[in-house]
């Protein structure tokens, strides 16, 4: 009764004077500073009854493998408490990281009903252990989840949201069209990526790999449709000495008309790479058929990249891969295995009747 006749007087009070404008606009936003020392935004929502709903997620990024689970926090509660708890609804949703990519529902849920959507069916559930948990939990994550996940709640008639990144992490690998440099547009970036188990890289995956040292003379496409080159040691044909070492930018392009390389992403591996036993050399199309007569198929460019960065893949032998490329990984450098650096060597695309050895990749599925 008594709080009925003070909102009342507040109503009045904020038609009349100036100072109350401040209560009759609901929505107060913080900038409050997380744990880390990183910005993190929390809101507030302030009913009239004086009872404030907040929703935070806790931390800005989380990061996972391919396959692997992960949770993305993400809390509400009342200020004051609650004598009795409301059900809520919690909606969450997912901006993906490639360009053009547009807004889906992940999961939206009421009181301890749930519902998920997609691609995301069967893979995500709200985490609810207690009073205010809206955590998503997420399985069998895959390469294309990158991206902005906002969890909203629902409150009667106001709701309020937090988002949180999810990253992959896993190994950046630069990729040419077979007759050369500078030749792939945006889509068909990304298609090559695809073809060879992996997406375009997103900003941070280019970045993260630039500080454990990628160096790449050219520039090549990324998810969010700019394109890029990580150089660590600067020199005259990458833009210069002067220049200090960087992800360096030519902004975003034109998606059809600007061609460059790719930057394709990959990360963990749910089976093997192996460089097949056999009595002699092939050409490629019978290298397909030797991985397959071993119950595999041929690798693809990102499969051997995961095997070598993320298994230790080591071997000094030349093989033909799906794409018609010839390339072999090497995680201990030494004599006659290519530079004194880590990295899996390519060796182009030779004519496909010249007779090489072959990856094979075997899956654990099934
Ligand atoms: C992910 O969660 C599922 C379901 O809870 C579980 O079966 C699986 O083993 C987990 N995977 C990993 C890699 O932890
Ligand atoms: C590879 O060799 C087989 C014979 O072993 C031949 O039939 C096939 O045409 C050759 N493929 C290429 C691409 O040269």
């Amino acid at each position: 009764m008594r709080e009925c006749f003070l909102q009342t007087l507040l109503l009045l009070l904020s038609c009349c004077t100036s100072a109350a404008a401040n209560v009759h606009n609901n929505f107060l936003y913080h900038d409050i500073l997380g744990q880390n020392g990183k910005k993190q935004s929390m809101h507030i929502i302030v009913y009239s009854s004086g009872v404030k709903l907040h929703v935070d997620n806790g931390q800005p990024s989380v990061f996972g493998v391919r396959g692997g689970n992960v949770t993305l926090p993400c809390r509400f509660w009342y200020e004051p408490k609650l004598s009795s708890p409301r059900e809520v609804r919690v909606k969450w949703s997912w901006l993906p990281a490639a360009a053009g990519g547009r807004e889906e529902d992940v999961l939206v849920a009421f009181g301890s009903q749930s519902r998920s959507f997609g691609v995301f069916r069967r893979r995500t559930e709200l985490r609810q252990e207690f009073l205010g948990d809206a955590a998503l939990v997420m399985t069998d994550l895959q390469l294309r989840d990158t991206g902005q996940y906002r969890c909203e709640v629902v409150d009667g008639l106001e709701d309020e949201r937090a988002t949180v990144h999810l990253e992959l992490q896993g190994v950046i690998f630069p990729y040419q069209h077979p007759r050369g440099r500078y030749l792939l547009s945006f889509l068909e970036a990304q298609r090559a990526c695809e073809e060879q188990d992996s997406t375009l890289a997103s900003f941070t995956q280019l970045f993260q790999s630039w500080k454990e040292g990628l160096n790449w003379c050219s520039a090549g496409w990324l998810a969010d449709a700019t394109v890029r080159y990580p150089i660590t040691w600067p020199r005259v044909p990458c833009g210069g000495q002067g220049l200090a070492p960087g992800v360096r930018s030519y902004g975003r392009r034109r998606l059809n008309f600007h061609r460059y390389d790719a930057f394709c992403f990959t990360s963990s591996l749910r089976g093997k790479v192996y460089y097949l036993q056999a009595p002699h050399k092939m050409n490629l199309t019978d290298a397909q058929k030797a991985c397959q007569q071993d119950g595999a198929e041929i690798a693809k460019v990102g499969q051997l990249y995961a095997a070598w960065k993320l298994g230790g893949l080591d071997r000094c032998d030349a093989g033909w891969l799906a794409d018609g490329s010839l390339r072999y990984p090497i995680t201990r450098p030494r004599q006659n295995c290519g530079p004194a650096e880590p990295g899996v060597r390519s060796l182009g695309f030779p004519l496909p009747k010249h007779m090489h050895g072959v990856y094979c990749y075997e899956s654990d599925d099934e």
